[in-house]
């Protein structure tokens, strides 16, 4: 089934005051947005209207209980000008994993990937051609219907909105390993993109940059010895040569960017084990000596190389160069800028 998206332009564009060599993430909107209300159990009236403020309900039951999911992803551009999207159908499956765990319907994907290119289209001079900058991409998606109640909601918005952002200039991180708060507990919502799992992690964050860290590296909940990921990102380590990240085990969020560093190691000759690590594993392997690297993968930053890790009265010393992850990195970002031939089929042109 193909949608019927209608499209409503902005008589206002505010792309005249955008500065495209310093776009903070997160901090300028393009003029247009995508949405889609869900009601008597099937998604209504797929449209493209001018960015505005959403009227909503004060017991609208995302503000009270929570359901309330997103995704994360970019648009880029090729030397030709054509509008780029990273592998769109993953953050569909991803949005719709989170929306069961969150007793939320799904979104067929070709409604999500259908929104995201219409908008894509529309707003494409909003993405930034400078190299290492995209147009971020938020699909959304709440609980509208005001209820005071512990249900699932019967209505909800489907929102995509677009938000141009500059270079990431990635340095080495320092990381906090937490043993006093947790992110995720077995059979809890880890896995998902779920707002709540975000509102969770900045009180942690904000303690463990009070001490001089970075991020958090979260560590399971019932032992505090299991890595499970890093801030908002999944975690790899360099060991021996080889590369390990923390399986999915349900507690870490299935990372697009997780998916497409493993293939692309394991193209480049190098083996990629997903199983569970400790925190003690890793800290006998910088003493030892074979801890080479260690890096998080994510889209807003891509990969974020880690130099340290605090470990309550003790540093675990990574690395201060991380010559694949840097290498892995160039190729992810010249694949998605059709800079290389993208060689896994990975790109989606608009
Ligand atoms: C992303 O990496 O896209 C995220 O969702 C993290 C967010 C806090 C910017």
């Amino acid at each position: 089934m193909s949608y019927n998206i209608s499209i409503t332009k902005t008589q206002s564009s505010k792309l005249d005051q955008l500065d495209f060599d310093n776009i903070p993430l997160g901090t300028s909107f393009t003029d247009h947005m995508f949405i889609c209300e869900y009601k008597d159990g099937q998604w209504q009236n797929p449209r493209i209207e001018p960015l505005r403020p959403i009227p909503t309900h004060p017991a609208a039951m995302a503000l009270h209980y929570g359901q309330a999911i997103f995704e994360g992803m970019k648009a880029y551009k090729n030397a030709e000008g054509t509008p780029l999207l990273f592998r769109p159908e993953h953050n569909a499956s991803r949005l719709n994993k989170s929306a069961e765990r969150m007793g939320m319907p799904t979104v067929p994907e070709e409604l999500f990937v259908d929104g995201l290119k219409e908008l894509v289209a529309l707003d494409h001079a909003w993405i930034p051609p400078q190299q290492g900058s995209a147009l971020y991409l938020r699909p959304f998606m709440y609980a509208t219907e005001a209820f005071i109640g512990m249900r699932a909601a019967t209505s909800y918005n489907f929102v995509i909105m677009a938000s141009p952002s500059g270079p990431y200039f990635s340095k080495h991180i320092r990381l906090w390993a937490e043993k006093q708060f947790i992110r995720a507990a077995e059979g809890g919502t880890g896995e998902a993109k779920a707002a709540g799992n975000y509102a969770a992690a900045i009180r942690p964050t904000e303690l463990a940059k009070a001490k001089g860290y970075d991020q958090v590296l979260w560590l399971d909940a019932a032992e505090h010895k299991y890595i499970q990921e890093v801030g908002t990102m999944n975690i790899f380590f360099k060991i021996n040569g080889n590369f390990i990240t923390p399986e999915l085990d349900g507690s870490v969020l299935h990372g697009i960017t997780r998916l497409s560093v493993i293939e692309l190691l394991k193209s480049m000759g190098y083996q990629v084990i997903e199983r569970k690590i400790t925190i003690d594993e890793i800290r006998e392997a910088s003493r030892n000596g074979t801890l080479e690297e260690a890096f998080g993968t994510g889209t807003a930053v891509g990969i974020a190389y880690i130099k340290e890790i605090g470990l309550e009265n003790e540093t675990i010393h990574v690395s201060e160069e991380s010559p694949v992850a840097v290498e892995v990195n160039d190729t992810l970002n010249a694949i998605k800028i059709g800079k290389i031939d993208d060689r896994f089929s990975w790109m989606t042109e608009v």
